[in-house]
């Protein structure tokens, strides 16, 4: 006789792990093989089967400036929790010197400065970033490259049994958190040799190309972090720089928060945007950057369309619901902003 099935331990509606695995690949263009290891151990953690005594997963997510890295954390804690800001965020950047680290764990009492130092990672901020939909907390230390060695060795008690003491000897439990360490740690010389190889306006790098570029990655974190350091870590993702057909995804995912925005703020007066084949082909031209990635989309979009559309709307030139036409203006370094009751040429 077959033993009865023992449900497994679900918290909350939860998502359907394929339904994480869909949300995020429309989210993160270009880097699905990132996304396809970080979702089992969701799936692993709402199952109840993650195991006890360390934090769900350790991820270290390597790569060039703009492709991704940061939104995949993002759009992760949007799909488990509703929204991007379900995040216990460290900026490493600000915890370049030594002395910087006692903020994140508070002073021991009775030192200077016990009182007013309230510990950016205490076990209260870690479960706020959970939810009713998930209790599994997301903790980001973002570009980790800049921090202070003595904060690397603050984490490795966290990586390894998912504890951390603080300066008031209580100690914070990460046994239901994912930690993601973002770093552009070997992006240079990834650069160097994607262009060697590929030419700059490569298309996607084959797959021998990929594992090229893993190996400069490790090769650069095995220099900077100790090898207790990168044992402890679960899954060393690099992502890809983008291509064309990348920007290009990603132009439309911006328009596409774009109106989401304008409907959110503008409510009824709310007006969509459409720009022509030539609109499009300016801001591609202008935001595709090796360098910076879709950071430089971005700064273009903001520059070129965000920017202009405050007159269109200060000015009242588009009626509620109309469609702007939007097309490249003059020598073409700018953009035209075209509705019924007048048009604005953006500087
Ligand atoms: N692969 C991608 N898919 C979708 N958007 C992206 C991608 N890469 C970058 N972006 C866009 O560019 C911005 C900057 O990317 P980010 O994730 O912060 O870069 P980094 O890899 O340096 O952390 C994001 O907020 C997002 O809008
Ligand atoms: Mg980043």
């Amino acid at each position: 006789m077959r033993a009865p099935v023992v449900p497994l331990r679900r918290e909350g509606p939860g998502l359907e792990p394929a339904q994480l695995t869909h949300r995020l690949l429309r989210r993160i263009i270009g880097q699905e093989e990132a996304i396809r290891t970080i979702v089992p151990y969701v799936e692993l953690y709402e199952a109840g089967l993650a195991p006890a005594g360390r934090p769900v997963g350790v991820f270290l997510l390597l790569g060039p400036t703009g492709t991704g890295k940061t939104r995949t954390v993002e759009a992760l804690a949007e799909a488990l929790h509703g929204s991007d800001r379900h995040v216990l965020r460290i900026d490493c950047g600000e915890f370049q010197l030594e002395h910087e680290t006692a903020r994140l764990i508070g002073a021991p009492p009775g030192y200077i400065g016990h009182r007013e130092t309230q510990p950016m990672l205490t076990q209260a901020k870690l479960n706020a970033a959970a939810s009713e939909r998930s209790s599994l907390s997301i903790v980001l230390f973002d570009e980790i490259e800049k921090a202070a060695a003595s904060l690397g060795r603050l984490l490795l008690g966290v990586l390894d049994k998912a504890t951390l003491k603080l300066g008031d000897n209580t100690t914070v439990n990460f046994e239901r958190s994912l930690i993601f360490l973002t770093s552009n740690l070997g992006a240079r010389e990834m650069a160097r040799r994607t262009r060697q190889r590929f030419g700059l306006a490569a298309a996607a790098p084959a797959p021998e190309a990929g594992r090229t570029l893993e190996r400069v990655a490790l090769g650069a974190v095995k220099k900077r972090f100790s090898p207790e350091f990168v044992n402890r870590i679960d899954q060393i993702l690099t992502y890809r720089p983008l291509d064309r057909e990348a920007f290009e995804r990603i132009l439309d995912l911006q328009l596409e928060e774009l109106h989401q925005h304008l409907a959110g703020r503008l409510g009824e007066a709310a007006f969509r945007v459409m720009l022509t084949e030539e609109a499009r082909r300016f801001l591609l031209e202008q935001g595709t950057s090796a360098e910076y990635g879709a950071r430089e989309l971005k700064r273009t979009l903001h520059r070129h369309l965000i920017q202009p559309l405050a007159r269109v709307v200060l000015e009242r030139l588009a009626r509620p619901g109309e469609v702007v036409r939007v097309e490249p203006a003059g020598g073409g370094g700018r953009l035209c902003f075209r509705a019924g009751a007048g048009s604005y040429t953006a500087a």
